[in-house]
């Protein structure tokens, strides 16, 4: 494959690198941590009259993952044996932050009911052993399960999610505000819309395969849950203010740095324009300008989608004023024009052959600078926090005499703060950094194949061996400046 150079195509609007440096020190220290989710780790998918959520449905009912794989059990994270253990091996790591999701079916079963105590008592419990440990929580309200019974009221896609959303997030609030600082209000709504897609294909018997970027088909019902997310996330930040609560309120949004190939056409610079419109500038000028880029309203206008978009949502958004912006970031998104395309504006997201990628896409430490400066330089640079950032690399993961070598994610992860550590010493307000992963765990229809941990998981027995890049990850939070090469086999 030919050694085609990628440039980071200039497509971010009137991007200039700015000599001004901006000091705004952090009033905390740095939150050095790791990331899970409670679909994806916690198992006890009946306890404590738990109701069902969409993932539920998704793996147990329509087997989207393969027969026999689902969050039934995952790895046990619900059980406090189990997850007391983990906690002393987060301890042992140096972190003093760690970000979890609660789970929106067991808090109220059916989505809308009164709250459960058993359910309440447990994430209660599992905050205070966190805070026992010196781990300071960082509370995701919502990372994807929905509960069922709204599932099948149209989900995200019906403009009552926002007050359904609004009233789970007033019982979060009112039970977890006097031990949490830190909430995430949702977690990632475009790859969640993504998967509720897949999700679509695979039922009526296709791939389903990820695809990152909405095509034309899709976009309308994109745009119009995204809008719906937003403004959930700006009723419930607009309750917790009024009821002055104590704490601060954000969002994780993937961020996907835009880039086309060397020899990129104009329409497939467009078409990076297009994708970062619609998967970056969407949420990023929403929540900090209080307007939706014009040139994809323009878009939506000029094909009549139905996208339910009211003049003043962006502004009601914007209003919310959310305390920081949460950034996933694992990867740049390369896009193109598709040839085969009759539509001159279709535009899709692609990984090139021939270059250093993860499970997530290129490894571009690099493109992670240049987005944490682009947040600094054109969102007036707003308090953020790391919530997800980390890798997986097919066949890594290989238990061999009790110990992991996990070079590429141990290099990934030391080159990546670095990037994050130049980008803060040219005055970028970052607070926070979390891994993902803490441990392996069930990677959504990919099942349990695709491993992204610190922390290695024997599905079978649940026994967890700490990685190399967990001792590695472990010497960066207690402050150390390390090569990439100290991450060996
Ligand atoms: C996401 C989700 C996580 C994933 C992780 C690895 O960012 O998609 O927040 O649940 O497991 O990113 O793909």
């Amino acid at each position: 494959m030919s050694k085609a150079i990628f440039v980071l195509a200039a497509i971010m609007n009137g991007f200039v690198l700015s000599a001004k440096a901006q000091t705004s020190p952090p009033q905390e220290p740095f939150r050095w941590g790791a990331a899970s989710a409670a679909y994806q780790v916690e198992g006890a998918f009946n306890a404590d009259n738990k109701g069902r959520s969409i993932w539920d449905v998704y793996l147990d009912d329509d087997h989207l993952a393969g027969p026999g794989i689902s969050g039934d059990v995952a790895i046990n994270f619900y059980d406090r044996e189990q997850y007391l253990k983990d906690i002393a091996l987060l301890k042992k790591m140096g972190l003093n932050s760690y970000r979890f999701s609660i789970s929106w079916p067991r808090i109220m079963p059916d989505g809308l009911g009164p709250a459960n105590p058993a359910a309440i008592a447990h994430y209660r419990q599992f905050i205070t052993d966190l805070k026992d440990a010196g781990i300071k929580p960082m509370l995701t309200l919502y990372h994807w399960d929905m509960p069922a019974s709204l599932a099948a009221a149209g989900g995200w896609e019906n403009r009552a999610s926002i007050d359904w959303f609004q009233r789970y997030a007033e019982v979060v609030f009112a039970n977890f505000a006097d031990q949490v600082e830190l909430f995430v209000l949702v977690n990632e709504p475009s790859i969640e819309r993504d998967l509720k897609t897949a999700a679509e294909e695979k039922m009526a018997g296709g791939k389903g395969d990820l695809v990152l970027l909405p095509d034309l088909a899709h976009l309308a019902v994109s745009l119009k849950t995204y809008n719906h997310i937003l403004l959930a996330c700006a009723a419930a930040k607009k309750s917790f203010d009024a009821r002055g609560y104590k704490g601060r309120l954000g969002l994780a949004v993937p961020l996907l740095p835009p880039l086309t190939v060397a020899n990129a056409s104009a329409s497939d610079i467009a078409a990076a324009k297009f994708g970062d419109g619609v998967l970056n500038r969407w949420f990023l000028d929403a929540m900090f300008k209080g307007t939706y880029p014009a040139d994809i309203l323009a878009f939506a206008k000029e094909r009549k989608l139905d996208t339910d978009i009211r003049p003043e949502d962006a502004a009601t958004i914007h209003a919310a004023h959310f305390d920081f912006l949460g950034i996933n970031y694992y990867a740049p998104a390369f896009f193109r024009h598709p040839k085969e395309a009759r539509d001159p504006a279709a535009a899709e997201a692609f990984t090139p052959e021939g270059i250093d990628k993860a499970f997530n896409g290129a490894v571009r430490p690099d493109v992670f600078k240049a987005l944490l400066d682009r947040i600094r330089i054109e969102y007036g640079n707003p308090t953020v926090y790391i919530t997800e950032n980390g890798a997986g690399f097919p066949g890594e993961d290989q238990l061999v005499d009790g110990t992991v070598h996990d070079v590429r994610r141990c290099r990934y992860i030391v080159q990546h703060v670095a990037a994050m550590q130049q980008a803060i010493a040219a005055g970028a307000d970052v607070r926070g950094y979390h891994v993902w992963s803490s441990h392996d765990n069930l990677e959504w229809f990919s099942g349990y194949g695709s491993r992204f941990g610190l922390i290695y998981v024997d599905f079978d027995t649940q026994q967890r061996t700490p990685k190399q890049s967990a001792e590695v990850y472990g010497r960066l939070t207690r402050g150390e400046n390390l090569s990439p090469d100290v991450c060996s086999k």
